[in-house]
């Protein structure tokens, strides 16, 4: 019997255990991704991938290097494998789809060692219909208890000559970068997810999943194509601490015949351990405004002052407007004591439960209770953890006390300059995607679900999908969002919100923060400007998947559109079916949404510097309802640098057999609220 022939077999076996010396196979369940995983003539573990008969991941090499200890890396061979196959449908309590299918086909390699002391280890293979994950498994063994990761070799090759659409990888900015379009062999230290295009193509995202207790890491070509996972280091030296037995976050590799296909893949979920809080039904989806945008415009300060913007008076403001427009929450940041002087170097200086005079902590929880409003509690940390966990407690529990159920966490320090104070008070600094701080953020999650508070992280650890574990991690940022807008230099240009949804968003929700409606606030050739069309800020409510949503603008500046603003005090957080429908990487998208438990659906669609026409079939609604569509569009005159806000809203009957024209102006965007006709 062929390798192919064993492999199928033991998958419809369920699983068995074979013993091999060579190659071992597995196949997606549609059988068009064959994983084979192998050693060389160094007794060198490899992996390749085959995508419809054709290589796209060249042989690559596994293995993991440890700090005194005999690697994991040579003399092994395969002394026996399993294989097992899953096909369940498992329930998200808010997301982007209520139902969520996980199927996959397992094939576990045992590796042991040939030379030296005696070492084994395996590796975990999943392969889905939409990518592939893999995992080292670590048992417990003489001479590996306590162990410190030197390096973890895991390679992908890809051909050089493909496209990359990626950001670096170890900057001071984190994860706040433009995107980049270029060749794999130009990509130079590179964060994930990054999307790759090859030339027949085939797209695939690389990333991870089940980012806990270990670094996160960055691609980093070693030599043309050869992208390795290189571990982001500790500042003690080593790149991780672990005590056997252990398993590392799985490694990821997206893969879909086009670029929608990448978006309408749930494999980062899928590979992440089901709901670990239970009863989380205080995980509160919605949409929210906030004391916020008037900081990054200047117009208000975080600080104490004459132009302090989180006072007693400001925040019933909002809330009174939050109540008036169906908003469940209010932002405020600057409340708390710590922002004056240079907040950004004085993460120690932040009290997470002392309020400025100004501003009556229990007095607007109170105000906002009797109209059905809460507070959204800030914590900038300034990327002090040990400041802010040695405060966690007492400041969750105040939280719930006062009816407080999100808290958008902050953690603006340069990369590396994440700060740890030991017991002897001495100072580390690490980076955010070190394990000390993958390990950090998990904490304020788990901490916070104590006292049923989500968490909304800003300079975060990127997504990795333990939103499935952990579904109080409601949301967060890594990447550039709106406000850059404020004071980029430059600003997000039109093709980073089309570049978005096939990078950063294939990890998970992003606090974008959409929906600023005065986009020029400087004057329309100031460099500070917001470079879409209005109707475009509305694309970004269905294009953007995040359960909370905010509306990031003043008040007074929705009051000159109040009937585009219509649609964003209706669009829901949270729904049923999720499909991307069209687009390509960089140029534009479309998005079509189901709200959870209803019938109506909504559309985003949204495009870079080039107008485009779109013809959107709409296939995907029930067949003979007729539906009536409020179509939010871009006018005849509209672009985003000289005519932003030009726009029409029509209405039209349509079905399941309607081919929508969409117009979107250059840099600008449509959306669609489509409700069963009466
Ligand atoms: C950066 C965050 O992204 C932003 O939303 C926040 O206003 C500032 N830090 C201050 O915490
Ligand atoms: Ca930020």
């Amino acid at each position: 019997m062929n390798k192919v022939a064993a492999a199928a077999l033991a998958a419809a076996l369920l699983l068995v255990t074979t013993v091999v010396n060579a190659a071992a196979t597995v196949s997606s369940p549609d059988g068009q991704i064959v994983v084979t995983v192998d050693v060389d003539d160094h007794g060198q573990p490899d992996y390749s991938v085959a995508y419809r008969g054709r290589i796209i991941v060249m042989p690559s090499q596994l293995g993991l290097r440890f700090r005194d200890r005999y690697p994991l890396d040579s003399a092994l061979k395969i002394a026996s494998t399993q294989t097992r196959t899953s096909d369940e449908t498992w329930e998200q309590p808010w997301g982007e789809r209520r139902l969520v299918r996980d199927n996959f086909h397992e094939l576990t390699v045992n590796l042991v060692s040939t030379q030296g002391p005696d070492r084994r280890f395996s590796l975990v293979f999943r392969a889905y219909d939409d990518g592939i994950g893999f995992r080292y498994v670590v048992p417990k063994q003489p001479y590996y208890g306590d162990v410190a990761i030197a390096d973890e070799l895991t390679m992908f090759t890809i051909d050089p000559d493909a496209t990359a659409w990626w950001i670096p990888g170890r900057g001071w900015n984190r994860y706040e970068y433009l995107y980049h379009e270029t060749k794999v062999s130009d990509i130079m230290l590179a964060h994930t997810p990054a999307t790759l295009r090859l030339a027949d193509g085939t797209h695939l995202s690389l990333h991870e999943a089940a980012l806990v207790d270990y670094p996160g890491y960055v691609l980093d070509q070693r030599r043309p194509g050869e992208l390795q996972t290189n571990l982001t280091p500790l500042s003690a030296g080593p790149r991780a601490l672990k005590t056997t037995p252990f398993a590392t976050p799985w490694r990821t590799i997206q893969i879909a015949p086009n670029a929608v296909g990448l978006l309408n893949s749930s494999l980062i979920l899928n590979l992440n351990e089901p709901n670990k809080l239970g009863d989380v039904s205080w995980v509160e989806p919605g949409r929210y405004v906030g004391i916020w945008w008037a900081m990054h415009l200047g117009k208000k300060t975080w600080g104490s002052g004459p132009n302090h913007g989180a006072t007693t008076a400001e925040t019933e403001r909002y809330m009174d407007f939050a109540a008036a427009n169906g908003f469940s929450g209010v932002l405020v940041e600057g409340w708390n004591i710590g922002w004056d002087g240079d907040w950004y170097s004085n993460g120690a200086a932040f009290s997470f439960t002392k309020p400025y005079p100004d501003f009556d902590l229990k007095a607007v929880t109170a105000y906002g209770a009797k109209k059905g409003v809460r507070l959204i509690g800030h914590n900038e940390t300034s990327g002090n953890i040990t400041n802010y966990e040695n405060q966690m407690d007492a400041a969750y529990a105040l939280y719930e006390s006062l009816g407080i159920r999100q808290v958008k966490t902050g953690y603006v320090a340069n990369g590396g300059g994440m700060q740890r104070v030991d017991d002897k008070g001495i100072t580390h600094f690490e980076w955010h995607d070190s394990q000390i701080g993958v390990n950090h953020y998990l904490k304020s999650v788990k901490e916070a679900a104590k006292h049923k508070i989500s968490i909304i992280t800003h300079e975060p650890i990127k997504d990795t999908g333990l939103r499935r574990t952990y579904p109080n991690w409601i949301s967060r940022e890594g990447a550039r969002g709106q406000e850059f807008n404020a004071w980029g230099e430059p600003p997000n240009p039109p093709s980073h919100t089309a570049t978005l949804p096939y990078t950063r968003l294939l990890a998970g929700p992003m606090d974008f923060t959409p929906g600023i409606f005065d986009l020029t606030f400087k004057g329309p050739d100031a460099e500070q400007r917001v470079s879409t069309t209005l109707m475009k800020q509305l694309a970004l409510y269905v294009v953007i998947y995040a359960p909370v949503q905010m509306a990031a603008d003043l008040p007074e500046n929705y009051a000159k559109y109040p009937d585009a603003f219509r649609f964003i005090t209706s669009v829901p957080t949270d729904w049923e079916q999720s499909i991307a429908l069209a687009g390509e990487v960089g140029d534009y998208v479309v998005y079509a949404r189901q709200r959870r438990g209803g019938q109506d659906w909504y559309i985003g669609a949204l495009t870079n510097e080039d107008g485009r026409t779109l013809s959107v079939p709409l296939d995907f609604l029930t067949p003979g309802t007729r539906y009536t569509a409020t179509i939010y569009h871009d006018g005849d005159n509209a672009d985003w640098h000289d005519n932003p806000y030009d726009y029409a809203i029509d209405t039209k009957e349509v079905d399941s057999t309607t081919a929508l024209e969409l117009r979107l102006a250059p840099g600008g965007g449509a959306a669609v609220k489509l409700l069963p006709s009466k």
